[in-house]
C-alpha cells in the first residue's frame, strides 16, 4: 500500500502536519518524503486534504472563468448615434470611463455590447442594485467542496482580463460602490481579504450606463435611482448623452425583425411623435425602442396590428394608453383602433 493509501486509512481524507508526522514515525519513514507525495492535495499550511486538490480548485475556477466571454454579435443591431464613438474608445485600448445616459430602453447596454461584440473584445457586464456591494463587486471566499476558495468578482476578473467592465444601471448603486474608486482612478484595487494587488491588465476600461445623470430622478419615473458620489461621477471621464433612434434608423431596427415595412414605419413615426409630446411636457410616459421591438413580436405571433400595440400599451395607465392609441390612429390610416 502506498502512503497515500495508508494515510487515508489511518486518518480519513483530512489530515494535518501531527498526523503525519506520527505516520513517518511508525512507518520508518522521514516527513519530508511523505509530503513530497502529498504536495497535490496540500490544501494549507501542514494541512491536506485528499479529496481537494489545487488542480480542482482551479479546474472549478476556471470553469467558472469561462461564463465571461465576448459578446455574440447581433445581426439585428443598427449602429447609430454615439456607437462609433464608443467603439473608438474600447478599440484604444486606453483606461477611459465612460458615462452613458439616456431614457429607458434606447440601446445603451446593447451599443456597449455590440462594440465589444465587433472589436472581438471581452466585456463583464454586471448588473447594479441598491443590494450591490464590495463582496459581489470585488470578489469573496465561497465554499468549494468544504474549502473556503477565494473567488475573484467581476470587477476583479476583467481588471486582471483586461477586459471592458459595464457596470450596467449605476444609478441604482447605493453608497457601497464607492468600493470602486480606486478601480476608476486606474489603479486596480487592493484584495484586503486575501492580501493581493490587482493592477489592471492592459485594455481594461469601465463603462457605465445610467437613466439619469446620477443626480436622482425628480419626476419619479426612474425608481430606485440614487444621487451618486459626486466624487464617484467626477472619475468619469466622458458622458453621453443617448437620444432615441431617429425615426429612419428605428424604421431599420424594427425591418430586422418585421417584414411589413409599412408598419414599422409608421410605429416608428409613431414614436417620434410621442417623445416630442413627452419632451414638450403634453404626456407623462415614452414609447422606447424596445417596447416598439416587443410591438412587432407581438405582431409576429399574433399577426394583428392592434392587438399587437394594444397588448404592448398594457403596462401604461389607462389615460396613457389612450392618448397612445389615439396617436396612433393619427399616424396610420390603414389601422382602425376601436375607440
Ligand atoms: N441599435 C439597435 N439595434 C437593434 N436593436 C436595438 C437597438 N437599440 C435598441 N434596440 C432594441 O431595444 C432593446 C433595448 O436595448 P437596451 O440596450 O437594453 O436599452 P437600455 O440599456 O438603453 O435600456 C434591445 O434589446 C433591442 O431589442
Ligand atoms: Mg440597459
Amino acid at each position: 500500500m502506498n502512503h497515500i493509501d495508508s494515510l487515508r486509512d489511518l486518518f480519513g481524507t483530512e489530515f494535518v502536519a501531527a498526523d503525519v508526522k506520527g505516520y513517518c514515525r511508525s512507518h520508518g519513514t522521514t516527513y519530508d518524503t511523505v509530503t513530497k507525495y502529498l504536495k497535490p492535495y496540500k490544501v494549507g499550511r501542514g494541512k491536506w486534504n485528499l479529496e481537494i486538490t489545487q488542480n480542482v480548485v482551479d479546474s472549478i475556477e476556471s470553469s467558472l472563468e469561462k461564463v465571461y466571454l465576448v459578446p455574440e454579435k447581433d445581426p439585428n443591431y443598427v449602429p447609430f448615434g454615439n456607437f462609433n464613438t464608443l467603439k473608438k474608445i474600447i478599440k484604444s485600448g486606453l483606461f477611459y470611463p465612460t458615462f452613458i445616459t439616456g431614457l429607458s430602453g434606447n440601446g445603451k447596454t446593447l451599443s456597449v455590447e455590440q462594440a465589444c461584440a465587433a472589436l472581438n473584445k471581452e466585456l463583464i457586464r454586471v448588473n447594479i442594485t441598491i443590494e450591490t456591494d464590495e463582496d459581489d463587486l470585488i470578489g469573496g471566499f465561497r465554499l468549494v467542496d468544504g474549502n473556503t476558495v477565494w473567488h475573484n468578482g467581476p470587477v476583479t476578473e476583467a481588471l486582471e482580463r483586461g477586459a471592458t467592465l459595464l457596470l450596467d444601471e449605476v444609478d441604482l448603486a447605493s453608497n457601497k460602490i464607492l468600493c470602486l474608486q480606486s478601480i476608476l482612478e486606474g489603479k486596480g484595487v487592493f484584495l484586503k481579504k486575501i492580501g493581493r494587488v490587482v493592477k489592471p491588465a492592459k485594455g481594461f476600461n469601465v463603462i457605465a450606463t445610467a437613466n439619469t445623470k446620477g443626480k436622482g430622478s425628480d419626476d419619479g419615473r426612474f425608481i430606485g435611482t440614487n444621487v451618486l458620489n459626486e466624487a464617484f461621477l467626477e472619475r468619469f471621464a466622458l458622458t453621453f448623452e443617448q437620444e432615441y433612434p431617429n425615426a429612419k434608423t428605428e424604421t431599420s431596427i424594427l425591418n430586422k425583425l418585421c417584414k411589413d415595412q409599412n408598419f414599422c414605419a409608421r410605429l416608428a413615426d409613431w414614436a417620434d411623435i410621442i417623445r416630442k409630446t413627452f419632451y414638450d411636457g403634453g404626456i407623462d410616459e415614452v414609447i422606447s425602442t424596445r417596447r416598439l421591438v416587443h410591438i412587432v413580436n407581438a405582431y409576429s405571433i399574433f399577426n394583428d396590428k392592434v392587438k399587437a400595440i394594444e397588448l404592448c400599451l398594457n403596462r401604461f395607465d389607462d389615460e396613457t394608453k389612450q392618448a397612445f392609441l389615439d396617436l396612433y390612429d393619427k399616424v396610420d390610416a390603414d389601422v382602425e383602433i376601436n375607440q
